[in-house]
């Protein structure tokens, strides 16, 4: 299995070779992969690497459970490798090797064929604005792009296609803080396809939007309880309270696979907490292209690094999944674009 490490873009593309189920779990951990899809088609090919070193059902149980105990809140991780175990399991141990590969290769092409239907649906939002507009303003937060999801994105794949169908558009990147996902992989993505954008700090989107600056915001997705609240990147939910306030679409886009029925409320759903050195340190390039990483905190302050956080309901214009889309609630989303449902992780 072949990845970019993220963690060294923008200034470093390099492809990492994963070889053993351990390598796969640790990319996950280390986030040299990241994005809900992107995890969970990490996850599937981290099941066909556990079959080719042990195909008995011991060695599987086992690397499921390592495999899931990564990163606890995006539950496409959790599908992608139960979809997986099912699998491998329902066939003798002499075939699971092969089905393995082939398995792992449809989860990931799913996700192509989700995202580029997601993008379809959203390019319509965008589309309605344009006429109204010099050029639409789209607010990101995180980065729910190619990098995130094996191709297009969720909430860039929108982007994508209104780009490339000629709609003026330009983005508006809040960074990220801790990890800058939006400084350092939504620009680098966005700058590569030609779209326009600015990266902001986290902070500077509610002054924009007072302005009328933004014209809608969109963003992708960890996890969606079966009430409609959105799980993403933290600081999503504080967008989200800015853009109500203002008058500004709010939308999330997703797979339904990220849909967990299991959940009615955000409060449930478990938020990670990653180290704090993420947060009292930071990493760049020198000016002779190195990458260093620097301290950004007194020492003795103590630090708090929870990676997600949940954006009620009630603040969603709409989610947008590859079924089209629909209201943030549960008869909306089991009606209008559930499709049939994953079994629960
Ligand atoms: O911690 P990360 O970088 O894995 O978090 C990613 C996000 O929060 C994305 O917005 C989310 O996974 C949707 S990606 C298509």
């Amino acid at each position: 299995m072949r990845v970019i490490d993220q963690t060294r873009l923008p200034f470093e593309f390099e492809i990492l070779d994963l070889v053993t189920v351990a390598d796969a779990a640790r990319a996950i951990r280390t986030m040299v992969v990241r994005g809900a899809p992107l995890i969970g088609a990490t996850g599937a090919y981290g099941m066909a690497l556990a079959a080719r070193e042990d195909a008995s059902a011991a060695h599987l149980q086992h690397s499921s459970a390592l495999l899931k105990a990564t990163r606890p809140t995006a539950v496409d991780l959790a599908r992608g490798v139960d979809r997986m175990r099912g699998a491998l399991l329902a066939v003798a141990p002499a075939s699971r090797r092969e089905v393995a590969f082939r398995e792992a290769a449809a989860v990931s092409d799913d996700y192509v064929d989700q995202c580029q239907r997601i993008g379809r649906h959203g390019m319509e939002i965008i589309r309605q604005l344009a006429p109204m507009r010099h050029r639409v303003n789209i607010l990101t937060h995180c980065n729910a792009g190619w990098l995130a999801t094996v191709d297009w994105g969720t909430a860039l794949s929108p982007v994508y296609r209104a780009h490339d169908a000629g709609i003026a558009l330009h983005v508006w990147v809040d960074e990220t803080r801790p990890r800058n996902q939006g400084a350092s992989l939504t620009a680098f993505e966005l700058a590569a396809h030609g779209v326009p954008h600015t990266v902001i700090a986290d902070n500077l989107g509610g002054h924009l939007m007072q302005r009328g600056n933004v014209d809608m915001v969109i963003v992708g997705a960890d996890r969606v309880t079966a009430a409609g609240d959105v799980c993403n990147k933290v600081g999503t939910y504080l967008k989200a309270l800015a853009a109500h306030d203002n008058g500004i679409p709010f939308y999330a886009a997703m797979p339904v696979s990220t849909i967990d029925w299991s959940i009615e409320v955000g409060a449930e759903i478990p938020i990670e907490e990653r180290s704090a050195e993420e947060l009292t340190h930071m990493t760049g390039s020198t000016a002779d292209g190195r990458l260093e990483t620097i301290r950004v905190i007194p020492r003795d302050s103590p630090a708090l690094n929870l990676g997600f956080d949940v954006t009620p309901a009630r603040l969603i214009t709409a989610l947008i999944t590859e079924h089209g889309m629909c209201a943030a609630n549960h008869a909306a989303m089991r009606d209008t674009c559930a499709g049939p449902r994953p079994a629960n992780p």
